[in-house]
């Protein structure tokens, strides 16, 4: 695996790559990888020729508050990681090569950034995502994109950026990987304490109930929000949002009709965490 760290160095083994017929997968994270990293990377290996994983923890999509500088960093035990699951390149700039002297673009893709995540964290959260997301993409020029289920918005946010500037990428969005316990992977689960981490189960377990009351037949939105937030509530946990939304646009979901998207965002000890379920109206 060659780490790479500058832009015309991963343009030229891209061009080459290319020259020759293959196909490129490209696996944008910010590190500090996990399994659900490692599953993105083996559904890239599996389909593409060469597979760009890219690590650059983006200030841009950090709030003034949040946490950019204790963010996890091992870059060498990624690049391990990366290199075990035969990972081609690890594409890893430095914020100068990304963000140059006199970089004045944001990409603000409006309405479905408003909401959730968007509207918990402030709209420069997405602004940041797109923005690097379209950097990435007109800079390694993947066939596919690999993201995580986990950031099911994200996941929209960046399926809407590529539709809207016409973007030449398919972008492939891959089940969320979780604990034994059922909490979902995430890089930010290194700042659970021991009691936050078991209190962190209580996400899962939440959304799992809802899907219960729906698969027992229960369609009104808000009872199946109701049952997500007392079990939440017995796990002394307040969510930062609970909400049913539809799947495709984010818009509010009254009631279970086909599948919907039930997301959750809670503080839990030290960690700000997210997670959901498409739950789905078996009758
Ligand atoms: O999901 C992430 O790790 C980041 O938001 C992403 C997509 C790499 C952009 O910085």
């Amino acid at each position: 695996m060659r780490i790479i760290r500058t832009i015309a160095e991963i343009r030229a083994a891209v061009r080459d790559a290319k020259r020759r017929g293959q196909t490129v997968g490209l696996v944008p994270t910010m590190g500090a990888f996990h399994a659900g990293h490692l599953s993105l990377m083996q559904q890239a290996r599996a389909n593409n020729d060469l597979v760009v994983v890219s690590l650059f923890v983006n200030p841009t999509q950090f709030g003034a508050n949040e946490d950019l500088s204790s963010y996890p960093r091992d870059e060498e035990r990624d690049a391990a990681l990366g290199a075990a699951e035969d990972v081609d390149i690890l594409f890893a700039p430095e914020p100068a090569e990304i963000y140059p002297e006199g970089f004045t673009t944001t990409i603000h893709i409006a309405g479905i950034t408003d909401m959730l995540d968007g509207a918990s964290r402030g709209a420069h959260h997405f602004d940041g995502v797109a923005t690097v997301v379209a950097k990435l993409f007109g800079i390694v020029a993947p066939d596919v994109a690999y993201f995580g289920q986990k950031d099911a918005q994200q996941v929209l946010v960046v399926r809407r950026l590529a539709r809207d500037l016409n973007l030449d990428v398919r972008i492939e969005a891959c089940p969320i990987v979780r604990e034994a316990d059922g909490l979902a992977m995430s890089s930010r689960n290194v700042y659970l304490d021991a009691d936050a981490r078991r209190q962190a189960a209580a996400l899962n377990r939440a959304l799992d109930a809802a899907q219960a009351l729906a698969d027992a037949g229960e369609r009104d939105g808000a009872a199946l929000e109701a049952a997500a937030r007392a079990v939440l509530a017995d796990a002394g946990i307040t969510p930062e949002y609970l909400e049913l939304r539809s799947a495709e646009d984010l818009q509010p979901v009254a009631r279970l009709d086909g599948d919907a998207l039930l997301a959750v965002a809670a503080r839990v000890g030290a960690a700000r965490l997210i997670d959901n379920h498409i739950l789905h109206s078996t009758s």
